[in-house]
């Protein structure tokens, strides 16, 4: 979604800018626009679509300027227009601000200021924020943007500056990412690392209500009252590497390669030396608390959500706990019962998901504990959470979310059997799941080196205009994981159903043109999903099936057949979507599809 990019220091800042917002085009946007201060004046350019539209308006210019902000837009209040694109600037054109998030009351506020006189170019809610620090303008950028906080509801990360104090960059966040980065004799502001990693490792991170006051050599945190906060400094681990493509065609197909490495990094030094025990640093001083739980519930949204719910028949398997699956964006609005022997667990790739934060804020004041499961370290969700683990998957730049969906299911099969030990639940303990995790990255190995079979199959099958996958038991959120893939990026309409499902409506669907990708591994339900297969041929339809290795008998029942090796129930989604997110990407490369930023969708979605 939106992204930030702020700069003070010596060295010329449109390049830099330009740089780092380039690096997050991967989040989705709209349009984009900079301001840079130069010769007395603050430079503002805007454009509509790709990045480089606006690199070829700054091309040539600000050759001096060494302070400024730069940011994409993904609209949300007014159309993608050039007059809607961020930076907005007040009245006098002196004051420029970027803005993620949204100003709940910019309605009030609006009318209140074009009372006093202010006009407006824009029809967004993010102008509202230049003309309230106009207003209160007296010299100091920062004693202004307190004030204007003050009279602001809803979530921001701003980075703002100001011709009359050109030696500041303001950044100020509520519930929406803002991160500092501190190189030598200068700072930068982003809303994600990833901008600012070549110049800097060392960060700060905001925390919600926090203003930063930023000069080239120094940097002080307010709260909105002016009372000093001393933070921490933080050293990002990440190498530079990690977020370039690496000679792939897209990103999405480096995150699907990288899986046999992600896996083993969620599982790095977590099992016990020389033992199937699990041990979790980020758990390590809540074992009492777990060992109450009575009751969990997963919140989480997209590609996360589908992995909650394989947590939720893992964790019910295993530990015998009920488990419920919510969509953070119901969870938060419907006063969910919630008691003292509650846990929420809260699943999120970027840790940044609006409805996903809201959702955990809600269960907070009800007193649950919190345990995410995130990977971006240094995330909101990560922070705000009592306990959690990392998936240590490396960035995910796809939109399409692939790595991180399999070590989410890794990371929930740690747990259960974390939980497993302080439990006492020797049956698990001595069950394959923490062998067939160890196993886990060589057999995804082996099914990326049979790819190809799989894109024989998406020659056939690229032109459909529907698809329908089913799958049972660990398979069904495969089957909807699958039909996710397939819909964002290759603009398919795909639905992912329980198989048993499918005589109760969408039976009605079937018919010579509908390819209906089975997940039929060996497991316990394969017999009836045989007969879910037999009711799709007797209709007509075209089957294609992702079967365990050793099941000659299916190739006779369907039209194509893809095999996975074979591994315990709890395991084999990490297996089964593999062969469903390669179908997915080459139908959509096949398709001419923008892979990697797929139409109208945002890597993260930090808006409700
Ligand atoms: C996945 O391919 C999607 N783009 C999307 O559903 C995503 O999983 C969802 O927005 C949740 O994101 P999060 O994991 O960062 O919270």
């Amino acid at each position: 979604m939106c992204g930030i990019v702020g700069y003070i220091g010596d060295k010329r800042a449109a390049p830099i800018l330009i740089n780092g917002i380039k690096r997050l085009e991967y989040r989705g946007y709209d349009s984009s626009g900079i301001s840079i201060i130069e010769n007395d004046t603050i430079h503002c350019e805007r454009s509509v679509g790709f990045i480089s539209e606006l690199e070829k308006k700054v091309d040539g210019q600000f050759n001096d300027g060494t302070v400024g902000i730069v940011h994409t837009r993904w609209a949300t209040h007014g159309a993608p227009t050039i007059e809607n694109a961020h930076p907005h600037l007040d009245c006098t054109g002196k004051i420029s601000v970027v803005h993620n998030g949204i100003i709940e009351n910019h309605n009030y506020l609006r009318a209140r200021l074009e009372n006093a006189g202010h006009s407006f170019k824009s029809e967004t809610d993010t102008e509202v924020v230049a003309h309230l620090i106009e207003s209160y303008f007296d010299g100091a950028l920062e004693d202004a943007v307190r004030l204007a906080l003050k009279d602001i509801e809803g979530a921001y990360g701003l980075a703002i500056i100001c011709l009359d104090d050109p030696g500041k960059l303001i950044a100020a966040r509520r519930g929406s990412p803002l991160i500092i980065g501190i190189g030598e004799g200068e700072h930068y502001v982003t809303s994600d690392v990833a901008a600012t990693l070549e110049y800097t490792k060392e960060v700060v991170y905001l925390d919600d209500n926090e203003i930063a006051i930023l000069t080239k050599d120094t940097m002080k945190t307010v709260d909105v009252d002016n009372v000093e906060i001393t933070k921490r400094v933080d050293e990002v681990e990440w190498n530079l590497d990690r977020i370039e493509k690496g000679g792939y065609e897209h990103f999405m197909l480096k995150e699907i390669y990288e899986q046999p490495q992600s896996l083993e990094a969620a599982m790095l030094g977590r099992f016990e030396k020389n033992s199937d025990l699990v041990h979790l640093g980020g758990l390590k001083d809540k074992e009492d608390d777990l060992l109450n739980v009575r009751r969990i519930i997963i919140v989480a949204c997209g590609t996360s959500w589908n992995a909650g719910l394989i947590g939720e028949y893992m964790i019910e398997e295993h530990l015998c706990i009920p488990v419920e699956v919510e969509y953070a964006s119901e969870f938060r609005y419907r006063d969910p019962i919630i008691d003292d022997d509650t846990m929420v667990i809260a699943i999120s790739q970027s840790g940044e998901t609006a409805d996903t934060l809201a959702a955990i804020q809600e269960a907070k004041e009800k007193g649950a504990m919190i345990l995410s499961i995130c990977n971006v370290v240094g995330s909101s969700i990560a922070r705000v959470a009592d306990c959690g683990m990392f998936l240590h998957a490396g960035p995910e730049i796809g939109v399409a979310s692939t790595k991180a969906f399999t070590s989410q299911i890794a990371v929930l099969a740690l747990l259960t059997l974390f939980m497993a030990k302080i439990k006492g639940r020797e049956e698990v303990l001595n069950s394959d799941l923490a062998n067939g995790l160890k196993e886990i990255p060589e057999q995804v190995q082996k099914i990326l080196d049979n790819k190809d079979k799989i894109t024989e199959i998406a020659q056939l099958y690229k032109d459909s205009e529907n698809c329908l996958y089913l799958g049972r038991g660990y398979n069904y959120p495969v089957a909807l994981e699958g039909a996710l893939k397939l819909k964002e990026i290759s603009y398919i309409h795909a639905e992912g159903y329980p198989a048993a499902e499918m005589k109760h409506g969408p039976i009605a669907l079937i018919d010579k043109n509908m390819p209906v990708v089975v997940v039929a591994t060996t497991d316990r339900v394969y017999s009836k999903i045989l007969s879910n297969i037999e009711e799709v041929r007797a209709r007509g339809g075209k089957v294609i099936a992702i079967a365990s290795e050793q099941n000659a008998e299916i190739a006779d029942l369907v039209d194509h057949v893809f095999y996975i090796p074979e591994i315990i129930d709890a395991l084999v989604p990490i297996l089964s979507v593999i062969p469903l997110q390669l179908f997915a990407y080459q139908m959509a490369v096949m398709r001419g599809c923008n892979v990697d930023k797929p139409r109208n969708l945002a890597k993260s979605v930090t808006v409700e």
